[in-house]
């Protein structure tokens, strides 16, 4: 837990990291900080950048979004400050919160200051204004309980009180009271998270208290939405594979689907996972996939078909994004036994398969064959699919005066079709197959 020791002696002035600020954000982001801080003292209110934002600074690893709390009126803060910045607004009453988009795409989330009570564990818990104490105190860990002050006179003032840069230094991952996981169990995900993607510790507090919460399951109590949104989180860091194992030494993977286990074998799947994905993103820049639904369709191929319903049926992942991971399953149960077959010839049916694939099936693919030589194969399959995409497109098809409409798939599947069997290898010939299948009979 967080210790007293941690806060400044009184009066002593507070490490001020305005320096540290200019020399690291990129000169717009430090531009809007300052801006910030003025609209603050116009409203003579006291604002503050804080969370991830003051914990990467200290860090120097990229910040993602900007969050700034308020101590005051957060929305009317948001409003006068997008206002005068011509910036875009997107205010949320019931929570004090606010959006501030500006026109070159920076973004600030903005809240008021405020403590929170829990009516009952993981429930959403109940808000009242507070101070910036109050609402670093109300925070998962010490290292993102850090605010920077904004306004003008104190701008880059830092506020430590809970032994957050302490910890950061140590490389420690410490929660702030007893009752931290118990009440957000969201938090054991998040405790997992950072430990891993920082190669920081829990301490020995934290990691006794979250041992705790995982004997009383407590995250079986989060809401399907809380939980879908956890684990959508951890598969979306760079090396998720570290962050399950980490959740399975705790006995938290149990809490998503009993099934769930973490093996060599699933470590396996998951780095070979990473390293088709980079090599992805080196080849195919313009091509950008999710890693984190690749990741996904790694974890779930680890457990067995009813155990893969009953998950999806269970977090709400978004639709899309749920329909192919299903749908990854079944091209994995079609595909593997036709590669593990010593004939030389795939069926058209097989190769016909991975042509409308998206990429982050194929790259779950090319991870998920086991042997060298079922990789060769599929390699070669992609590569025969792809030398038969026809040079005619819809748009040609349109231009031959054909009506837009499920002919066009038909026509294209013919030509693709043609293609791969060496029936057809010009435009002139496609253009012929097109009027062949389109003369009224
Ligand atoms: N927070 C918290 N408890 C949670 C979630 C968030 O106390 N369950 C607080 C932390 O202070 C955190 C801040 O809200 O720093 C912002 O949360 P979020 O944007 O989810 O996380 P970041 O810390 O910014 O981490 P990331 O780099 O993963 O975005």
């Amino acid at each position: 837990m967080a210790s007293p020791d941690a806060r400044p002696r009184p009066g002593a002035r507070p490490r001020n990291v305005h320096t540290l600020l200019k020399a690291r954000l990129p000169a717009r982001l430090f531009q809007i900080l300052r801006q910030a801080g003025t609209t603050g003292d116009r409203q003579q209110t006291p604002v503050y950048a804080v969370g991830g934002f003051v914990r990467d600074l200290l860090l120097n690893t990229p910040t993602g979004d900007v969050d700034l709390v308020v101590e005051g009126r957060g929305i009317r803060f948001a409003k006068t400050f997008a206002q005068h910045h011509k910036a875009r607004v997107t205010a949320h009453e019931r929570f004090g919160t606010a959006t501030v988009t500006f026109a070159d795409g920076h973004r600030l989330d903005i809240a008021t200051a405020r403590t929170e009570r829990y009516a009952r564990p993981a429930a959403l818990p109940t808000v009242t204004p507070g101070t910036i104490g109050d609402d670093l105190a109300r925070r998962d860990f010490t290292i993102n309980a850090l605010a920077v002050r904004l306004n003008p006179a104190r701008f880059g003032d830092l506020v430590d009180v809970l032994g957050g840069e302490r910890d950061l230094r140590g490389k420690t991952i410490r929660v702030l009271h007893e009752r931290s996981f118990i009440e957000d169990p969201t938090r054991a995900f998040r405790a997992i998270r950072f430990e891993q993607r920082l190669g920081f510790r829990l301490s020995r507090d934290t990691a006794r208290l979250l041992r705790e919460a995982a004997r009383r399951r407590v995250v079986r109590r989060l809401s399907p939405s809380r939980l879908s949104d956890a684990v959508i989180h951890v598969l979306s860091e760079r090396d998720p594979g570290a962050i399950l194992a980490g959740l399975a030494d705790f006995d938290l993977l149990h809490d998503i689907h009993p099934r769930l286990r973490w093996s060599p074998a699933a470590a396996r799947l998951l780095k070979d996972a990473g390293r088709v994905l980079a090599r992805h993103t080196r080849i195919h820049p313009d091509r950008p996939v999710q890693p984190w639904v690749v990741y996904g369709m790694a974890v779930m191929s680890t457990l067995p078909r009813p155990a893969v319903n009953a998950v999806l049926a269970r977090l709400p992942f978004p639709r899309r994004q749920a329909h192919l991971i299903l749908q990854a399953m079944h091209t994995r149960d079609r595909l593997l036994p036709a590669l593990a077959q010593r004939r030389r010839v795939v069926p058209l049916e097989t190769i016909r398969l991975l042509r409308t694939l998206p990429d982050e099936t194929l790259i779950f693919l090319r991870a998920a064959v086991p042997s060298a030589t079922g990789k060769r194969r599929l390699s070669a399959l992609l590569a025969a699919a792809q030398r038969a995409t026809p040079v005619l497109t819809g748009h040609d098809l349109r231009a031959m005066g054909l009506t837009p409409g499920p002919l066009y798939t038909r026509i294209l599947n013919r030509l693709w079709d043609a293609r791969l069997k060496g029936a057809v290898t010009t435009e002139t010939g496609e253009r012929r197959l097109v009027a062949r299948l389109t003369r009224p009979s």
